[in-house]
């Protein structure tokens, strides 16, 4: 029903597009009618099917407590965890509710009408949406077999341009740009850039194969590296990331935060969590076997697959829109494609064995290759 708020709305917002998330196993249930919510398997927002760290769990627990308190607004104990792991200096690290604040923050420091940002065109989607939302022009770039090209994005620059968009691993396509393409990229960034490197599935990738950003932001260039806990850490619900960057960057990013933007649970979860060496390569052993079970499961369906280093892979099957819809009817919810200019694809997170066995028998039924 319309009352006119819209006429009285700023330029552009009533245009925006609104981000589609996974689909929530609730809302499924609901408007298909199944009594029983339990035996629905979602795999459709990438997130860590194993749980989080019962160290993580603890401290939420003794958290509880407190909630009667705002939490700590500049987050003092959890950067300078982050920083000692990172060996980087407190103040050259911020935290945020999920690694999505920080994105709309440095949209917030860095983006108007006057500028541009330059993204790939299947890199994560939330990058587009905030340059729409600040009024930025949005270059997009095409990828080389479903890989950031740095090399063309590079030359995609322009004196308007004020953020590049990295998503490395890269969702939906799972893929990662290198050491050797990234120092090339580097080399090339002019100084009116800020280059923002999304590291959400990073620690998904054995330490000797995920990519050194730091030490850009050490030598004090304009990098913003961003990460979060709501992936291999397990703690999507929380909604809590962070960013290392230069202390000027992060002091920007502070002036255009809300005072209490991250949670005291979160906070005290986090900490917990980023002590938990052991879960995390729990974690990354995993999501390696099970990704293993998909490539063998979708190479006996004859489907073919982009191969990923994060805990998702883009399957090809054909209309992918219908063919997220009969999963649904299954029971298993992934995620369709087309948003991303990939109509015969759909995103299957990778789940625990059983829920990986029930979506690969749903798409056997469905696509007919039982
Ligand atoms: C590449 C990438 N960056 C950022 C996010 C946002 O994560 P969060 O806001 O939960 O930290 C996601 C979530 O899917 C992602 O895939």
């Amino acid at each position: 029903m319309k009352n006119g708020m819209t006429a009285l709305a700023r330029p552009g917002v009533a245009d925006l597009a609104v981000y589609e998330p996974g689909r929530p196993i609730e809302e499924v249930a609901r408007e298909l009618g199944f009594a029983n919510a339990d035996d629905i398997v979602k795999l459709a927002s990438n997130e860590n099917p194993f749980g989080p760290s019962p160290k993580a769990l603890r401290a939420m627990r003794r958290a509880a407590a407190d909630m009667h308190r705002y939490p700590d607004g500049g987050a003092f104990y959890l950067r300078q965890a982050i920083a000692a792991k990172l060996e980087v200096r407190p103040g050259q690290v911020l935290v945020g509710s999920g690694s999505n604040e920080i994105l709309e923050l440095i949209g917030h420091v860095f983006l108007d009408a006057s500028t541009d940002i330059v993204v790939a065109d299947r890199a994560f989607v939330v990058y587009r949406l905030i340059g729409n939302m600040f009024g930025a022009g949005v270059i997009s770039v095409p990828m080389k077999d479903y890989t950031h090209d740095l090399d063309a994005m590079a030359d995609a620059i322009t004196p308007r341009t004020r953020v590049v968009f990295i998503a490395n691993p890269n969702n939906p396509t799972g893929t990662l740009v290198g050491q050797a393409e990234i120092d090339r990229f580097m080399r090339r960034v002019p100084a009116h850039v800020v280059v923002c490197f999304d590291e959400a599935y990073g620690e998904l990738l054995p330490r000797d194969r995920q990519p050194e950003v730091l030490p850009y932001v050490r030598q004090g260039r304009n990098v913003m590296t961003v990460r979060t806990f709501s992936k291999t850490y397990g703690l999507a619900g929380l909604r809590i990331g962070y960013v290392v960057a230069p202390e000027e960057g992060i002091a920007l990013l502070h002036r255009v935060r809300q005072p209490f933007n991250v949670n005291a649970m979160a906070l005290a979860a986090a900490r917990a969590a980023l002590e938990d060496d052991a879960f995390v390569e729990k974690i990354r052993r995993l999501v390696a076997r099970e990704l293993d079970f998909y490539r063998r499961k979708l190479t006996a369906l004859k489907l073919n697959f982009i191969p990923s280093v994060a805990n998702f892979l883009l399957v090809e099957v054909g209309e992918g829109r219908r063919v997220f819809e009969a999963l649904q009817r299954e029971r298993v919810i992934v995620r369709p494609m087309d948003g991303y200019g990939l109509p015969r694809h759909v995103r299957i997170t990778v789940g625990t064995r059983r829920e990986n066995e029930r979506c690969i028998e749903a798409l056997a039924k469905v696509l007919g290759r039982a």
